[in-house]
């Protein structure tokens, strides 16, 4: 089979090259996918560069998710059969033509769903569903901060935010963005390129601080964030984009200081939570729980609740361009590359 690797950390137009491999075999508890498209996702620039410390060493086939066709399985597996159409993350080995994957990272979708909609569920929409509805409960009225709300993560806590009745302030570091979030329905948006977003909130909020901020963009916006939250506040911090932009080691080290120092005991006297995710981790560790999630995303996706843009389909000899395209912030839908 053929599959994509990363030969050199760096430039998109250096770092892959297809090679022939073996097509992997199932274990027990896996299935095999005849992979119809990979996702790519902001870690994979990451990867690319170098700057992803879970990433294998090179040469690697990175990937975090496919959808395709399950081929044959590892015995074990209950819930899907060879033939069914699936929706799935990879341990990475997703830029291949085959890939074998823990079953519990598996869901059935639809043998017509749009591929770049069901390719975000996986990744995009299961990372949101689990930071909103399993490490913090949203409730009517609460008052929530979305980073990047165009994004894939964040329009989709944006749409489970106003699903359970809450109060949305979203950001975005893009100005063209603006309309596209107001449009998908968050009360208020902070274009950060603009506006300090931590004193906006604190305007709006009359200096109350709100009750939940989901940030990727990590250094001194969850410093800042923390400042924004009022009694009972929780900052879910689930990536550090702004760390992406710079492989100098200073500048790393800037950003690293800008997250801020903290005793346990500021947070226990101001009662609120710095809460961290990783779904990788998870996968690893409670792949109960990423099937549990899995399920009631596709569940809200069937329902409605969730709606994923319709991103953009490359062509895997276009690899160069989709990952351009993501680095370039143009992105708004999942990015899918099709064999
Ligand atoms: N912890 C986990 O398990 C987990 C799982 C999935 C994703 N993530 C992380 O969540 C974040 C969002 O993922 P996604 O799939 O939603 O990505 P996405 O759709 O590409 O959105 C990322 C957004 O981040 C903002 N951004 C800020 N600084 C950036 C920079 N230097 N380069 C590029 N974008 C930058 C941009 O929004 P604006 O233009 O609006 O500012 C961009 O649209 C990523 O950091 C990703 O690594 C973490």
């Amino acid at each position: 089979m053929k599959a994509v690797y990363v030969v050199q950390h760096g430039d998109a137009d250096k770092a892959f090259e297809v090679r022939e491999t073996a097509k992997p075999e199932p274990k027990t508890g896996e299935v095999l996918i005849a992979v119809e498209g990979f996702g790519l996702n902001f870690a994979d620039i990451m990867a690319r560069k170098g700057q992803y410390r879970d990433a294998p060493p090179l040469p690697s086939v990175i990937g975090y998710d496919v959808v395709g066709k399950v081929v044959s399985t590892g015995g074990e597996v209950a819930h899907l059969q060879p033939g069914d159409r699936v929706t799935a993350m990879t341990r990475f080995g997703g830029y291949a033509e085959f890939v074998a994957t823990d079953a519990r990272a598996a869901v059935k979708i639809s043998d017509t769903a749009d591929i770049t909609e069901v390719a975000s569920l996986t990744t995009q929409f299961c990372t949101a569903y689990y930071c909103a509805a399993e490490m913090v409960q949203l409730f009517a009225g609460d008052r929530v901060v979305i980073h990047s709300a165009a994004g894939g993560v964040g329009s989709a806590l944006l749409q489970f935010a106003l699903h359970k009745g809450c109060e949305v302030i979203a950001t975005t570091g893009s100005s063209s963005k603006v309309e596209a979030i107001k449009k998908a329905g968050a009360h208020h948006v902070i274009d950060t390129s603009k506006h300090a977003f931590d004193k906006v909130i604190m305007d709006l909020t009359k200096g109350e601080g709100v009750d939940v901020i989901f940030d990727a963009l990590g250094a001194e916006f969850i410093r800042k964030g923390i400042n924004c939250l009022t009694a009972g506040g929780r900052i879910v911090c689930y990536g550090a984009a702004s760390m992406s932009d710079s492989n100098n080691v200073f500048s790393q080290l800037g950003k690293a200081i800008q997250f801020g120092i903290y005793h346990p005991a500021i947070f226990m006297m101001s009662s609120k939570s710095l809460l961290g995710v990783n779904m990788l981790k998870l996968a690893d560790k409670k792949p109960l729980t990423i099937l549990r999630c899995l399920n009631e995303v596709v569940r809200l996706y069937e329902a409605g609740v969730f709606k994923p843009m319709k991103g953009k389909v490359f062509s895997v000899k276009d690899l160069t361009e989709a990952h351009r395209y993501m680095e370039g912030r143009k992105s708004q839908g999942k990015i899918v590359c099709q064999w």
